[in-house]
């Protein structure tokens, strides 16, 4: 079984990436093989500012080590440190009908919001089916969002396979209900084109401030509430024990408790929960080669499953099945 992920480094990771993938990833490592990477090439398509790039990604590095990614169990890499994913981009797109694309939600939304979209938004999710299908992935963790470009990547692989024989193999998506949409202080997606979100690494007291934020309707607190339409309520089952929830949902369906109390109880679990993360990502901002190490490493050994997948490819299309080696 081989596990995939990417998560674009756009700014700071947030409880949607958390609970709607991060975590996810760390409780699938040490399968057979899991590749998860940091999607700089992807990113590139908003961030057009190089030393900003450049310090989300360590960010994005430090982050995932700090949350519990191990890399004796997963292999962690920048998505630019294997060049061969853009080859094979090249190579699907041959193959990838334009209607395929035209009805992906993140080109859609910039259209139909009259911003002008690049080739790079239109072809994302091109570069996306490469990076799954370079690693002949099986399954790959994300939130809900994403199910879209999996299912366009189940699409393009197809296409390839039956205009040129076996090749591509075809992955699935693994998707968590618990965790699928991940609301924002707004109580929509949790995203950071929203501006609706909760860093998981903000400092206590600004992690405060922000879950005191979140909207809430205006019943008062004598009354009784209804647990299942609060946005608090949502993100800390994503927290509590089954135990600790019903407590919770008992106090908001029997009346005379605020929101506020509420809201305390979800940053008290969030404390808790992301309390050690906490001390080691500061450890490991203190000792910056340690990540760098690490994707190094990650690179090399997701680089030596990408070669040979593309010389696969390469072959089947008809190509040389590598270029000419190459002495500077
Ligand atoms: P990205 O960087 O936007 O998000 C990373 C992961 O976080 C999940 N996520 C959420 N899940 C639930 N609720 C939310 N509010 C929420 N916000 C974010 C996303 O579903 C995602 O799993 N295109 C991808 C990155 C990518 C990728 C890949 C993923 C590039 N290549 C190959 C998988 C496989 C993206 O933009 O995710």
């Amino acid at each position: 079984m081989k596990v995939l992920s990417g998560i674009q480094p756009t700014g700071r990771f947030h409880w949607g990436n958390y609970f709607g993938a991060i975590r996810q990833y760390i409780a699938l490592q040490g399968n057979e093989q899991s590749y998860y990477f940091i999607a700089d090439l992807h990113a590139l398509t908003t961030v057009r500012n190089p030393a900003e790039l450049a310090g989300y990604v360590r960010d994005a590095a430090m982050d995932l080590v700090a949350l519990g990614l191990d890399p004796a169990k997963a292999t962690l890499f920048r998505q630019s440190d294997v060049p061969e994913v853009t080859e094979l981009t090249w190579l699907l797109m041959t193959i990838t009908q334009m209607h395929l694309l035209e009805k992906c939600h993140a080109f859609k939304d910039k259209k139909a919001k009259g911003v002008a979209a690049d080739a790079g938004l239109f072809t994302y999710p091109v570069l996306m089916a490469a990076d799954i299908l370079i690693y002949d992935s099986d399954k790959v963790p994300v939130g809900a969002d994403q199910i879209q470009h999996i299912e366009v990547t189940r699409d393009i692989a197809q296409r390839f396979n039956s205009l040129y024989g076996e090749t591509l193999h075809l992955p699935e998506a693994y998707v968590l209900d618990a965790s699928a949409k991940v609301p924002g202080l707004d109580g929509e997606k949790m995203s950071k084109s929203y501006g609706n979100t909760i860093p998981i690494f903000d400092s206590p007291k600004k992690l405060r401030k922000l879950i005191m934020s979140i909207k809430t309707d205006s019943t008062p607190v004598e009354s009784p509430k209804d647990p299942e339409t609060c946005s608090v309520y949502e993100l800390y089952k994503l927290l509590a024990t089954p135990e600790q929830q019903a407590v919770l949902a008992d106090r908001y369906r029997a009346g005379g408790m605020g929101y506020g109390e509420a809201k305390q109880a979800l940053y008290d679990a969030a404390m808790e929960h992301f309390g050690a993360a906490f001390e080691r990502r500061q450890q490991l901002e203190a000792n910056p080669s340690i990540v760098e190490d690490i994707l190094q490493q990650g690179a090399q050994t997701a680089r030596r499953k990408a070669v040979e997948v593309v010389e696969r490819v390469r072959a089947a299309c008809g190509l040389s099945s590598s270029p000419v080696p190459f002495a500077r």
